[in-house]
């Protein structure tokens, strides 16, 4: 039986952090041995909201080539690629945009969230507001049944699959609902401040900074702020350190820190320098291979190169079959109208089989992150 399909997506918006590694990275290196993957540099959703500062996304699409097959992805078993080299991806949400009412795009929490609080940023573009549009396009596009991502990312699934549910019913039943993949541990990795690590806070350990740069870092790290004295006992459970500890220390040393910490018979700063030890050993061989791949010239065009080769197959025929379905495609329209001038008949076209009138079909939809937990599948 063919595998079934995962996709999933990264903007190339800055270097990778344990928050990538963990919250996603970690079930994408496992998962592309038992799918069929997927796995793509969303730089044209990086576009929609750095659309002024374009200059970089080339750069953090290449050092996310080298970060993924450093980590392991394997562009001889998934199919590793650039959004902007699949055109098909744009045409795809230009369809959906034709069935989406826009009310579920001004209720998607993320965007009414970084409207209020990106201010350094002009996010009033159309790009932006159709950010999920387009991500449901590119789920769409390879007919993914499974999507590995964050737990941030539900509602922007949820709403992809509304948007296939009232595509289907207005042109046929044919583009697939897609399921999340939440990571069991790590779906929300804390940074060095407590809140979740991002990119956008100034809070993350990227797995390629170097030894003193992890040190310091880990240095500075918010442990439970109740403790405030060596003699205090704390409280691990809340403890942002020992949070990420958890993720990749030795059972036996987290357990001795969790026992010690609640009894105030170690300190943080002797916590943290075992952390900072032990993620640089956890790192080592990842930055070694890093470091090799970075050294061979063009690497990271050819794996995009070869991975654009490998899923425009896929996208033109998928897109094919929707423009079929449109009415679109050149080839079915050039005979129905030969046939019809030939036979000189006054009738129009009929309506597709599935077509039925969406006009109340799922007007009831939302994109609330409530709805989303329903169709979780979790590592
Ligand atoms: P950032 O918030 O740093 O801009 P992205 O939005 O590029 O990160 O996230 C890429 C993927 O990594 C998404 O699937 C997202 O859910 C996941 N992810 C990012 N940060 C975290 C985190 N701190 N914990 C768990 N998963 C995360
Ligand atoms: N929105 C995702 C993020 O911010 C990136 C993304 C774009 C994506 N298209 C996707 C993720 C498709 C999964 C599937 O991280």
């Amino acid at each position: 039986m063919a595998k079934k399909r995962i996709l999933t997506g990264y903007r190339p918006t800055g270097k990778l952090h344990l928050g990538h590694w963990f919250g996603n990275l970690q079930n994408m290196l496992q998962l592309q041995h038992e799918y069929d993957a997927f796995y793509f540099i969303a730089d044209w959703h990086a576009l929609t909201s750095d659309w002024q500062h374009p200059e970089n996304i080339q750069q953090f699409t290449e050092e996310m080539v080298l970060d993924w097959c450093a980590a392991g992805l394997d562009p001889e078993i998934a199919t590793i690629y650039r959004q902007s080299d699949v055109p098909e991806v744009a045409e795809l949400m230009l369809y959906f945009t034709m069935v989406l009412p826009m009310p579920w795009l001004e209720r998607v929490p993320s965007y009414k969230e970084q409207r209020a609080q990106i201010t350094e940023k002009d996010l009033g573009n159309v790009g932006f507001f159709l950010y999920p549009a387009l991500q449901a396009a590119d789920i769409a596009i390879v007919l993914a049944d499974f999507v590995p991502v964050g737990e941030d990312q539900l509602p922007h699934l949820e709403l992809t699959r509304e948007i296939v549910r009232r595509f289907n019913s207005a042109y046929g039943d044919f583009l697939v609902e897609p399921q999340a993949i939440i990571a069991k541990e790590g779906a929300r990795v804390p940074g060095t401040d407590g809140r979740k690590m991002s990119k956008s806070y100034g809070n993350s350990i990227f797995i390629s900074d170097e030894p003193d740069e992890i040190r310091k870092k880990v240095m500075s790290c918010l442990t439970d702020p109740a403790r405030k004295l060596k003699t205090d006992p704390g409280d691990p459970d809340i403890c942002p350190l020992h949070q990420i500890h958890k993720l990749i220390g030795d059972p036996d040393v987290i357990e001795e820190f969790d026992r010690c910490c609640r009894v105030a018979d170690c300190g943080c700063v002797a916590h943290k320098k075992k952390f900072a030890e032990d993620l640089l050993g956890y790192l080592g061989p990842f930055q070694e291979r890093r470091r090799e791949l970075a050294a061979k010239p063009g690497f990271a065009a050819e794996v995009l190169a070869a991975g654009a080769s490998k899923v425009r197959p896929v996208t033109d025929d998928v897109v094919g079959t929707c423009r079929e379905l449109l009415r679109l495609d050149p080839a079915t329209a050039l005979s129905a109208n030969i046939e019809k001038r030939t036979a000189d008949t006054e009738h129009l076209p009929e309506s597709h089989p599935g077509f039925v009138d969406v006009s109340d079909a799922t007007a009831s939809g939302s994109a609330d992150a409530d709805d989303a937990a329903s169709v979780d599948t979790v590592l």
